[in-house]
């Protein structure tokens, strides 16, 4: 019987090996009888490649440009404890500056990782973050997303801001003038000036918010600067001693100055876009003029 059954076999295996091998010869003669592939016709076009988004771009040269003045990265989380959003900077639960950052409240009650906890509405906890963990000098830049209950064409819910402290013995407003100056100038490029309007945030003192030349007139005055030919770009101030308090630091010993500012809007202002809402809605006849 297994006398038989391998006489079969190899039987089998010798009428299939000399079926592939006529096939094999069939396949290639009639490769070679066919017209020849052209490789000098024009390849296929890959597909549009993607690159950075407007906002990604502008946050990786505010970012770039900072590093260059000596400001390492700090991070921060988006879902902050409200007192690391509100209270730390000087502004307790009844503080009317509250009203201003209404926001998305994740926890109201507890002590521990249950207290009150909010979508942070800015990145100024960041101040709050690095200066605990830590003694100074110390400088810092913080750019991410922040969250506000506010949606018309110059207001998302969601937009991005980057936020900047410097902690040191003396440092002045000189030092912040200099420091804004030179990052609207490297941000902008030559000629864009700053100005300082005296205004009020709880958690410096004196505190100023920044105007930057208009980019749609380059200073000429127009309908976007309403003739004044400046238009607003953040806010800035001296850190507040209470705040230099609240992390164990002597406002005797050091002070700081500190600015923060809309990346988004930044953004607009470079690209002359004038609806924030387009940088979000992912569409790419929008993106693909950027
Ligand atoms: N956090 C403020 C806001 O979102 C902006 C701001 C103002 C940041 C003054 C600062 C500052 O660091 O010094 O409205």
């Amino acid at each position: 019987m297994g006398a038989a059954v391998n006489a079969a076999r190899d039987e089998i295996e010798g009428l299939l090996g000399a079926r592939q091998k006529a096939l094999a010869r069939e396949g290639l003669e009639a490769e070679l009888r066919a017209p020849p592939l052209d490789v000098t016709l024009p390849g296929r076009r890959p597909d549009a490649a993607g690159r950075r988004h407007p906002v990604s771009a502008a946050l990786d040269d505010l970012v770039e440009i900072l590093a260059r003045m000596g400001y390492e990265v700090a991070e921060g989380p988006e879902v902050e404890l409200d007192y690391y959003n509100f209270e730390a900077l000087n502004m307790p639960p009844d503080h009317p500056a509250r009203d201003m950052q209404d926001t998305f409240y994740v926890a109201t009650e507890g002590h521990g990782p249950t207290a009150p906890t909010v979508l942070r509405t800015h990145t100024s906890p960041v101040q709050i973050r690095s200066m605990l963990g830590r003694r100074p000098p110390l400088r810092i830049c913080s750019p991410g997303k922040v969250y506000r209950r506010d949606d018309d064409p110059t207001h998302s819910p969601m937009f991005h801001q980057i936020e900047v402290l410097c902690v040191d013995r003396d440092v002045t407003l000189g030092d912040l003038k200099g420091t804004l100056a030179e990052f609207v100038r490297a941000f902008f490029g030559e000629g864009f000036r700053i100005r300082l309007r005296p205004s009020y945030f709880p958690f410096v003192e004196p505190g100023a918010e920044v105007d930057v030349t208009c980019t749609f007139c380059l200073g000429k005055g127009c309908r976007t600067c309403k003739g004044s030919g400046f238009v607003e770009v953040l806010g800035a101030g001296l850190v507040h001693p209470r705040v230099l308090r609240n992390v164990g630091y002597d406002p005797e010993e050091v002070s700081g100055f500190a600015f923060g500012c809309g990346i988004d809007r930044l953004a607009m202002l470079r690209s002359g876009v004038d609806d924030l809402r387009h940088f979000f809605e992912g569409d790419l006849r929008f993106l693909e003029q950027m």
